[in-house]
Formats: C-alpha cells, structure tokens, sequence
C-alpha cells in the first residue's frame, strides 16, 4: 500500500462509559479498543500511524507502551476537526491521510484499502445506510447523487433529517488538501465544535469528487459508547472469530460460547464445546476434542488429545493422545510427552513427563522430571518448597507410586523403583525396589473409644 499515514482519534473520554479509565483502553477480547485500530493500521504498511490522546493525559500512550506509534496531544476536546489538525505537522504534503477511530475497533483491513485506492485520486468517505440514523452526520447529496457536504445531527434540518445514508467518520484523503482545509474551519455550528465533516463541503468546491465506499458489514463502523456496546462488539468479534474457526473445520458446538482473546491455530476435526476460552497464543493440532468450562493461555495441544471439563492450562505442551482432566490444572512450565493421562484434580507445575505416564487423581506434581511409563497414586505429592527454595523431584522410567505419597524434594527415584502408599520420601530410592516409609500395622488389643464424661 503506498504513501498512507494513520491518524487515530483517541482524545475523547466516553463519558457514558462511567469509567476513570479513558474509553480506548477498554478492552475488546482483552485488547484494548485503540490496539486493535493500531493493529489493523500495521496490515496497511503505513509510513506513520499517528495517535491523538487527550483525556486522562499520557495514560493512553504510556499504556498502550507503542515505539511504532507517533502520539500528539489534544488537550481541549474541541471536535473532530481539531483533533486531525494536531496530527498534521506529521504529514508530508503527498500522502493520503487516513482517519480512523480509537473507539470504532472491528474496521477491516480489506475496507481501508479499498478506501486508500480510491483516494489516489477523489476525496474517499466510509458511508452507509441505516434504519435508524439518529445521531449520525448525514451525507446530503445533489439531484445527480453526488456528495455535497454532511451535516451533523444537531444542524440538519427535518429534511436532511431523513437522510440514511451516514457518515461513518473514517475517510481517506491527500494530506496537503486536508491541511489546507482544516485551516479554514470554523466552530459556528449548534456544538461550537470544529467538524472535520465541514471539509467534505470544500474539497467539493475545490472540484474534487467525493467518493463513497462502503463497509462489507455494519460492524466494521460501530463505534463503542457504553459498556452495553462493548459487549455488543465483543459479541459480533467472537462470532467472527469462531465462524473462522468454522471454515477451517472446527467443530464448534456453539458459536457464541467460544471466546478468543490471541492468536490461535486450529488443525482439522477438532471440537470445541462450549465456554472455552483461548487465550495469548495457543496452538491445537488435528483431532483434539476439549470439553466445556477450559480455559487454556499460551499453549501447545498436540494431535489427538483429549480435554475434559474444566480443565486450565498455562504456558504448557500437551503432548499428542493424552487424556487430560476433568478439573486438572497444568500451569507454566509443564511439558507433557505423548499419551499422558492427567486426571481429576491435579495440578501440575513447571515439569516434564514422559511418554504415557499417567497422574490420575488428587496429585500436587511441580517441579518434576518424570520417566516415561510411570503410575502415580492418588493423593501424590512433591513437596517442591522448604519455605525458601524450590527443588526437583526426578522420577524414573516405570516407578509405580503408591497412594498418598510425599516426595521431599530433592529427591531422585530409580527406574522402576515402587513406593508402599502413604510414604514420605526423603531420600533417593534404588532401582526396581519396594521403598515404603510408613510403620507396621499393629491393633490395640482392648482398646476402647473414649466416652462423653456425663456432667
Ligand atoms: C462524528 C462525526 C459524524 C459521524 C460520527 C460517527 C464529526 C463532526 N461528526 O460525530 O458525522 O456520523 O462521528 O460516529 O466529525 N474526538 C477527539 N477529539 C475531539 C472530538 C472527538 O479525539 O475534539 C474523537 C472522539 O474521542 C471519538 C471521535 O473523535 O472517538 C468522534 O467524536 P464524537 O464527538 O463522538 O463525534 P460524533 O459527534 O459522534
Ligand atoms: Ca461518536
């Protein structure tokens, strides 16, 4: 795409979201509304992507923490026009300048290049029709249709009332013509605001056409105002994201109970049942299957595993094959190899287990390098912490662990080694040996359960 910067408006406060933070920095899928206007502007290779922030000062550049991004300040909110003017020391005269919004966050890529092209040449303006254009500028057009001007809401009189076609804000122009425009703009209007829209009227009198391109979809121009639009946007953008899914061959047994908060690739014949949430980066492989409630950040899903219910995982490998929950916890650090099994209430912490090793119930692993081929009873435990440090717990090739065992870390297990249940393991046990810690059983003969003392 050739010779555009961006100009995004993020100076407003959006008083009706009744929030201390400014509205941009509300979040749509976990980003910020203005990310994604900047993130969408970096699919346009624009020389600069210029943004102007007003209201609750640097909040918005120093959240948003962008080298890429130029940031003016516009410190009185005093309209539209205003607001591009202070941008336009960071033009040169022959680029096109494009405007978009902070608060207007699901514009596509593809609309903006269609709106660039056409104003290579004419003055380009994002329109459409509504049924309800109440609030919305208008765009007035002559007897042979083309664009006149736009009149705000407040100044348009009952005729130019009925107009539907609206002015959506985002538009494309030369940026020497532009400068030359919002020099001579005035605030005598029902706002007493500067309106960028009264520039449509003098590009016409220059003898430039205007012309009107059109979003694919209304969504794409929907600009957030209060928290029930947020999640309105936040609706429209999950069901995108999961009708992609659904192109690709993901079965997703309700679209809109799949929420996506990052980049995630999704291999074929995978099922996601409902109330998943992926999160960061996540990448899932051909023919996995996850149950309801998971919720899964910065992670690998590997062929063919199988996920229950209620499962979190968190910067983790599951390898391909393994069976994972329900209600199994596997946070950051955790490499599972292939053919696993994690079961029910078990969290698993910064470690490694190998090939078909299985973690069934009830089990505290962290910290642990674990064989391949090994069983580890309910209840297991590695006590990881002494209160200062953490230490490793290294299992062996095919160790069998006998129910509510303790591991005391450090501590190295050989290979096939068992544990007798109900173990405390404080030291390194041999290969291919029975190791149990606990006392003999013994029985009190005569011993009697203690009674109430009566008063
Ligand atoms: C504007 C348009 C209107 C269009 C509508 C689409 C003008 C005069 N009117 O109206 O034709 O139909 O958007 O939503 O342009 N902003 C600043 N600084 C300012 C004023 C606004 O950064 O001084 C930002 C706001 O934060 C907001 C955006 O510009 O993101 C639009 O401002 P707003 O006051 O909401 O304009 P509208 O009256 O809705
Ligand atoms: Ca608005």
């Amino acid at each position: 795409m050739s010779n555009v910067s961006v100009i995004i408006l993020a100076a407003g406060q959006g008083s009706r979201m009744k929030s201390a933070l400014p509205k941009v920095l509300h979040p749509i899928a976990g980003k910020a509304l203005v990310q994604h206007v900047i993130d969408t502007s970096y699919q346009l290779n624009a020389n600069k992507i210029i943004g102007v922030y007003g209201y609750g000062g640097d909040i918005v550049p120093k959240t948003i923490n962008d080298d890429n991004v130029t940031w003016v300040v516009q410190a009185e909110q005093l309209g539209t026009g205003h607001a591009v003017d202070q941008a336009m020391p960071e033009l040169e005269d022959n680029e096109t300048a494009l405007i978009l919004y902070g608060d207007v966050p699901l514009i596509k890529t593809e609309t903006l290049k269609h709106l660039i092209e056409k104003a290579q040449k004419d003055f380009a303006l994002l329109t459409v029709h509504l049924d309800d254009p109440g609030g919305y500028g208008r765009i007035v057009r002559n007897k042979a249709g083309q664009v006149e001007r736009i009149v705000e809401h407040k100044d348009a009189n009952e005729e130019e009332k009925h107009i539907t076609e609206i002015n959506t804000g985002i538009l494309a122009v030369n940026a020497g013509a532009l400068r030359s425009w919002l020099k001579r703009l005035d605030n005598s209007n029902a706002q007493g605001e500067y309106y960028l829209t009264d520039v449509i009227a003098m590009a016409v009198s220059d003898g430039m056409a205007i012309q009107t391109v059109h979003p694919e979809s209304e969504e794409e121009v929907l600009g957030v105002n209060s928290r029930l639009q947020l999640a309105e946007l936040e609706g429209f953008y999950q069901l995108s994201n999961a009708q992609r899914l659904m192109e690709q061959g993901v079965t997703v047994i309700d679209p809109t109970r799949l929420d996506i908060r990052g980049n995630v690739t999704v291999g074929k014949d995978v099922t996601l049942d409902i109330n998943i949430i992926l999160e960061g980066t996540v990448v899932i492989g051909d023919n996995v299957s996850i149950g309801a409630n998971c919720v899964i950040k910065d992670a690998t899903i590997e062929n063919g595993v199988v996920m229950q219910p209620m499962c979190c995982v968190e910067q983790a490998t599951i390898g391909a094959d393994s069976k994972v929950g329900p209600f199994a916890r596997i946070r950051p650090g955790t490499t599972l190899a292939e053919q696993t099994h994690i079961g029910n209430f078990v969290e698993i912490k910064n470690s490694n287990v190998e090939k078909g090793s299985k973690v069934n119930h009830l089990s505290y692993i962290g910290d642990t390098d674990m064989g391949a081929g090994v069983n580890i009873g309910a209840g297991t435990i590695t006590c990881n912490y002494d209160g200062a440090n953490k230490h490793r717990t290294e299992i062996g090739d095919n160790v069998f662990v006998g129910s509510s065992t303790q591991f005391i870390a450090p501590v190295k297990i050989g290979d096939g080694a068992t544990i007798g249940a109900g173990s405390t393991i404080t030291k390194d046990t041999p290969e291919n040996e029975l190791t149990l810690t606990r006392a003999k059983q013994t029985s009190i003969k005569g011993w009697r359960r203690p009674t109430k003392e009566k008063k």
